[in-house]
């Protein structure tokens, strides 16, 4: 690129007419203060006009690569000697800031329309659990089955159409008033997106492996240790609704434990603890059963989800069934309701990070079961590490928006000082092995929700609040 001036009245017009200038210099006025940053992009008219009324008029661009004048297309403009810019030349375009920058609002529109419906479809679900338990208090027992219904499908229709569904959800993770309420609908939602994905991805997988009967292998859904249980069937949609609907309402016997002990910062006594574990295979059942509610995945769910997984997994309650005869479902509800209630703030705890919450379930469980392997890979799967919207510390100390979970695709906003950058950056993707260490993830610091760093945020990252 010519190093020549070029007039600033041209390259507002530049502006005007919908494109992008980056000078790759510092722009000084007379008495050395600083006017414009070299990294910042220009594409508010006003900038320019700023620089015209402290006396410049005309700008030297940096002839290397950190600069360029675009017009609205992304097109490079070509710089005659004598300062002329020009768009009819084609020149070769380099990487053009306006429309990298493009594909990013863009995106970033998308989260925020895909968000705005996730969260009117969770506040609705949530409006209903609390109505069921309220009627339920009221009435001794009863509640509208049809319209707890009505709700679970419009979320399960949510959960099962959108492609990584749960990122859209934003957890509350900053008070426990409404806990209940809002774990069911967690559950819910993990728990649907699991079972939908695990059908999707995993049945032939898991087919071929249940048939092949690998040697030595303990599994026992083995065909060599059990012929029946060698076939993996696929949920039907209909089934998919009602497992949500088990999910939905899985602590429904919640409702029979005296708040004080529900929500007891101390230690619970073996009585209040007994009582805790009566809400699913005792109160949760007979609720059902009032309501004439017959359905077996919704009864497995309010009855199992506690139950032990592995043999001789501690504190599984109840303890009837052996853990081979525990519905794959129900398995999945039970990882969606640790899940929850670890990353949840209550009264007594705060939540925990969702990465270390992860990875202690995989440790956990994994190795115990093939099948609990395949739920778990769809669970952090569903979930992603890093979901969409969430905000990841980079090792440098720089905070970075997570544009997309695959990768993932994250783009800084801060410097290593954790001051906003002025500039738009461009997105940085993890899954590139050529990415620097220093640019990588560190895991051992939180993901925030970009509420909590509000203030931090560029305009064009800033979440409607209302
Ligand atoms: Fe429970
Ligand atoms: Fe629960």
């Amino acid at each position: 690129m010519s190093n020549a001036r070029i007039k600033i009245d041209d390259l507002i017009g530049v502006i005007n007419q919908g494109g992008k200038i980056k000078t790759g210099v510092d722009v000084y006025d007379d008495q050395d203060v600083l006017l414009l940053e070299r990294d910042v992009l220009i594409e508010n008219v006003r900038t320019l006009e700023i620089l015209k009324e402290k006396g410049i008029n005309s700008l030297t661009l940096d002839p290397g690569s950190q600069s360029g004048i675009w017009d609205a297309q992304g097109n490079q403009a070509s710089i005659s000697k004598d300062g002329n810019i020009g768009f009819e030349t084609k020149v070769k375009k380099k990487h053009a800031p306006g429309s990298a920058l493009g594909a990013i609002e863009k995106r970033l529109r998308e989260i925020d329309s895909l968000k705005t419906i996730a969260t009117q479809k969770y506040d609705h679900a949530k409006e209903n659990i609390k109505r069921v338990l309220t009627d339920i208090r009221e009435t001794g027992g009863e509640f509208d089955y049809d319209e707890v219904e009505t709700h679970v499908s419009e979320l399960v229709e949510f959960l099962t159409v959108t492609e990584n569904p749960f990122s859209y959800l934003t957890k509350e993770i900053f008070t426990y008033d409404d806990y209940l309420y809002n774990h069911s609908v967690n559950v819910c939602a993990i728990g649907t997106a699991v079972v939908n994905l695990f059908n999707t991805n995993f049945s032939t997988v898991i087919n071929d492996h249940l048939n092949a009967g690998a040697p030595g292998n303990s599994d026992p859904y083995d065909k060599k240790n059990n012929k029946e249980k060698n076939s993996y069937k696929c949920y039907h949609m209909e089934e998919i609704q009602e497992i949500s609907m088990g999910f939905f309402l899985h602590d429904i016997g919640k409702v029979m434990v005296p708040d004080k002990v529900l929500n007891k910062s101390g230690k619970l006594t073996a009585k209040e603890f007994d009582l805790v574990k009566r809400h699913s295979h005792e109160f949760g059942v007979e609720l059902l059963e009032k309501n004439k509610l017959k359905n077996a995945f919704i009864r497995n769910i309010v009855k199992y989800h506690h139950a032990p997984l592995y043999v001789g997994e501690d504190r599984g309650y109840p303890e009837e069934r052996h853990p081979n005869d525990i519905p794959l479902y129900v398995k999945i509800g039970k990882l969606a309701d640790i899940y929850d209630a670890m990353t949840s703030k209550r009264s007594y705890k705060e939540a925990f990070n969702q990465i270390n919450v992860v990875t202690e379930i995989f440790r956990q469980y994994a190795k115990k079961d093939t099948m609990l392997q395949y739920v778990l890979h769809s669970f952090v799967k569903s979930i992603g590490i890093y979901p969409p919207g969430s905000i990841v510390f980079l090792r440098n100390g720089q905070m970075a928006y997570v544009l997309e979970s695959a990768g993932p695709l994250v783009l800084p906003f801060t410097n290593v000082r954790g001051e906003t950058l002025n500039a738009k950056p461009n997105p940085m993707d993890m899954g590139d092995s050529s990415t620097k260490n220093e640019f990588r993830i560190d895991n051992r610091r939180s993901i925030k929700t970009p509420l909590e760093v509000y203030n931090l945020l560029p305009a064009y990252l800033q979440p409607k609040t209302t």
